[in-house]
């Protein structure tokens, strides 16, 4: 190892400690992460105040995660890394993707239900909504005996765990897709919602003057042995802030047809979705 002689040089030796490491794909990811940092330290000449702020920012990020958030998961989201990960390992032929990121609400077990059931388990008003799709395999063959686990915002914009007057595992279920692989649930229709905004990411996006108010929209997560496990959401395409979501999840096979039955005032919904052959790995439950 060598001395120090600039403050350029410390790169080098830093890049030089880390070449042992048996790892290789760790090697890579953590010297071109170091890499990057320096340069951006570098070019920006972050001052020691900038620098204790930004670590303060991080502490802060694990201070604020608990229970019933992930504060880690949404600063990645914030920043537009979850989007670019989700959509980047995504892609079709065409160069299209139909992910969009997990968000910090997902939870693993949610009920199993049957065709036609209503994830609406707690009388909260709202407008009655029918959720209806095909899950297709890239050649466009429908796939039986798809999972489709669904989860969802109430009428007022709260998820179940944020939301004391919600049952447990409201507006959440799994569902089976029948021989022909459509699916169909009945729910209440989603509002937007405001990503939580009382930990260092509210601040850091009052800082930016960004809103934080996200699109309504229904996430999906479908999963067959033999495919890999699609991450995704389906947003409102009526909805005011469709273009400014604070999470960057809006992508164009994203946006849906919620549109209301002006006779029966029930709101449909139908999308299908493209499943591409590969390993199913679930995520980690941000929450338990
Ligand atoms: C969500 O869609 O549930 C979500 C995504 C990112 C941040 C907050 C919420
Ligand atoms: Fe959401």
């Amino acid at each position: 190892m060598s001395l120090i002689t600039s403050p350029e040089s410390i790169l080098h030796i830093a890049l030089d400690a880390m070449d042992r490491t048996a790892d290789p794909r760790l090697r890579t990811l953590i010297s071109s992460l170091t890499k990057h940092l320096h340069e951006f330290i570098l070019e920006n000449q972050l001052s020691e105040s900038e620098f204790e702020r930004a670590l303060q920012f991080i502490v802060g990020l694990g201070q604020a995660t608990g229970k019933n958030t992930n504060e880690v998961v949404l600063a990645a989201d914030i920043l537009g890394l979850s989007s670019l990960v989700s959509t980047m390992n995504n892609l079709d032929a065409s160069g299209a993707s139909f992910a969009a990121l997990l968000g910090p609400f997902w939870r693993a077990n949610a009920p199993i239900c049957a065709w036609g059931d209503d994830i609406s388990r707690t009388n909260l008003g709202g407008q009655a909504m029918e959720v209806r799709g095909c899950i297709l395999d890239e050649s466009g063959k429908p796939i039986s005996g798809a999972t489709v686990d669904v989860w969802q915002s109430s009428p007022l914009g709260f998820y179940e765990n944020q939301d004391q007057s919600q049952d447990e595992m409201n507006l959440r279920g799994r569902f089976e897709t029948n021989a022909e692989g459509k699916f169909f649930f009945k729910t209440i229709r989603p509002a937007g919602y405001p990503v939580p905004t009382n930990g260092p990411c509210g601040e850091l996006l009052r800082a930016q003057d960004r809103h934080p108010n996200r699109p309504a929209h229904i996430h999906f997560m479908i999963s067959k042995s033999g495919y890999k496990v699609l991450i995704t959401q389906v947003f409102d395409g009526t909805d005011e802030n469709l273009l400014s979501d604070p999470v960057f999840g809006v992508s164009e096979h994203l946006v849906g047809s919620f549109t209301r039955d002006a006779v029966t005032g029930v709101c449909h919904l139908i999308h299908n979705f493209v499943l591409q052959s590969g390993e199913m790995r679930f995520p980690a439950p941000p929450i338990p």
